[in-house]
């Protein structure tokens, strides 16, 4: 809204769907202002014409209107219908990454914030990004509950311990924006804020060529796998004592105890920390926990490359060399 750009109270809008929230929100506003203002005037005018002329006065019943009434009501329902409708849809477009969309990481920790590029960059409390290119934030929390919040993008969401919650944006003018957490979450709270550095294309690449790039979160994945010596149940062929990884198939998994569930982020991340509570159909529960051996950083980036190994099975399009492509990542 062109009116309210310099309004000091308005935050800045610099994503692709700042302006569609903010057209909802006005809507919102001078709908309820105009209604208020009606009201307040009608009922004023009404006490002032119906007003008692002299002391015998007395009221006349009321006389019932059906066309009037059905007015009053339909109007207010299409309002509310129209209003439920668009909220939906630009609900939706304000939750769903599009599918193009580029991963990156957030850990919220307190009091701070920990990303990770694709490329294997790692920031603290600053994070630089690309304009139009469609982010899509994969977080989780290290300890207590934080809320990622960039005003300027109109995005809010949840950080919670122990679970994995996404939020997308895609900038439309470089700057400087503020990052807040919006939760309450210890004493220095009120200091775990950043800066979101939006930067064309260009200059974000040079901004990267200029940077020690880090491991990639698959490369760091794949490290791990070695290292905490994964491989060695998970090997990839028939007689493994753990389930082929790289046949997950990024749908569903059959339990010993016959039920069936989906091999999303959460599954394989409690199956790293707590293996025993979910047994994959046709293995012994032999695999140890991980817990307090890998930090959240480490689970995403094993997460992050049991999906690459999944990619490479579902892109060959056929299941039978599902071992043989595990095998080869890991020694690749
Ligand atoms: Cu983290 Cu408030």
């Amino acid at each position: 809204m062109e009116l309210f750009k310099h309004l000091p109270l308005f935050p800045e809008s610099a994503s692709t769907v700042a302006g569609k929230v903010d057209a909802i929100y006005f809507f919102g506003i001078f709908l309820s202002a105009f209604f208020s203002l009606l009201i307040a005037v009608l009922v004023v005018a009404f006490a002032v014409k119906f007003r008692r002329r002299h002391p015998d006065a007395y009221g006349v019943p009321e006389k019932t209107s059906t066309p009037l009434e059905l007015t009053w009501s339909i109007i207010p329902l299409l309002i509310s219908l129209f209003l439920f409708g668009w909220g939906v849809k630009v609900f939706i477009e304000v939750n769903q990454a599009p599918s193009n969309a580029i991963e990156y990481t957030a850990v919220g920790k307190q009091w701070m914030w920990k990303f990770k590029h694709p490329e294997g960059n790692r920031e603290i409390n600053d994070l630089h990004v690309p304009m139009g290119t469609p982010i899509r934030m994969k977080m989780t929390s290290e300890d207590v509950i934080h809320s990622f919040f960039i005003p300027a993008f109109r995005i809010k969401r949840d950080v919670l311990p122990g679970r994995y919650s996404e939020v997308w944006f895609e900038a439309t003018k470089p700057g400087v924006y503020h990052l807040f957490c919006a939760e309450f979450c210890g004493a220095e709270h009120s200091r775990m804020i950043g800066s979101v550095h939006v930067m064309e294309p260009a200059a974000y690449e040079a901004w990267l060529q200029g940077k020690e790039p880090g491991q990639t979160a698959v490369a760091s994945g794949e490290e791990l796998f070695k290292s905490l010596a994964c491989i060695t149940c998970h090997r990839g062929d028939a007689g493994s004592r753990g389930p082929i990884l790289a046949n997950l198939d990024g749908g569903e998994v059959e339990l010993a105890n016959g039920q069936v569930v989906k091999s999303d982020d959460a599954y394989l991340r409690e199956s790293i920390l707590n293996p025993r509570a979910k047994i994959v159909k046709g293995y012994e529960p032999l695999m140890p926990s991980y817990q307090g051996q890998v930090t959240e950083e480490q689970i995403l980036s094993l997460i992050r490359y049991l999906k690459e190994i999944n990619q490479k099975v579902a892109d060959a399009g056929d299941a039978t060399p599902a071992a043989e492509t595990q095998t080869a990542a890991n020694e690749g």
